[in-house]
């Protein structure tokens, strides 16, 4: 690959195995990219540790309870002058704001644990089950007003084993979550995507 990577920023709260998965891809070439940053409103959110290790910036912003805003004002200004062209949420545990996504329009993604439409918000896993569901999996998505509601990018299913409970069936969905990520931030750096409506269409290679 050539010229300037693409650069990155990406938001944690927790593990950050999405984010350990998107530096594995970013360092075997499989992503044209490098993480510029990472934020975390959650001061001992392994994920910083992990971002430390592979030698990306990492910076904890407190989260202040009633002040979203201010807080994606400060996380907003540290993407933009690290220059982040896409940002990725991966395990931030807060609703964004039109105060990130004016910043970065089209250019936030989201991984979630369902197949979208079905089960949005927590705990998810657990209500596919109780739901009686014979598949599920994770959605890669445009991140939008309406909470995990936007405009789908990339979705990988696994089936549900009669022994699942949520945890393994958590644990297998993981897997293909760290497939899913890197493939979709692939697709949306390569101009491959374009929104139409709710859909994403994706040009050939
Ligand atoms: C993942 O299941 C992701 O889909 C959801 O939060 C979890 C984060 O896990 N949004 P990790 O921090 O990436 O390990």
């Amino acid at each position: 690959m050539t010229g300037k990577k693409h650069r990155l920023g990406v938001l944690i709260s927790g593990r950050g195995s999405n984010l350990q998965a998107i530096i594995d891809a970013c360092a075997d070439g499989r992503l044209d990219a490098e993480i510029a940053v990472v934020i975390s409103d959650v001061e001992d959110a392994y994920g910083l540790e992990r971002a430390r290790k592979a030698g990306i910036k990492d910076i904890f912003i407190p989260w202040k309870k009633g002040k979203r805003k201010a807080w994606e004002a400060d996380a907003a200004g540290i993407l933009i002058a690290e220059g982040c062209e896409l940002i990725c949420l991966a395990g931030f545990m807060h609703i964004v704001s039109e105060v990130l996504m004016g910043s970065f329009p089209n250019l936030i993604l989201n991984i979630h644990p369902a197949l979208l439409p079905g089960f949005p918000g927590l705990h998810v896993q657990q209500k596919a089950l109780d739901w009686g569901c014979k598949v599920a999996g994770c959605t890669v998505h445009f991140v939008t007003d309406d909470l995990d509601m936007g405009p789908i990018i990339v979705q990988k299913s696994v089936p549900i084993l009669e022994s699942d409970d949520a945890g393994a069936l958590a644990a297998r969905i993981l897997e293909q979550e760290h497939i899913a990520y890197p493939e979709a931030i692939d697709l949306v750096l390569s101009g491959r995507t374009s929104i139409e409506g709710r859909r994403v269409k994706i040009s050939p290679k």
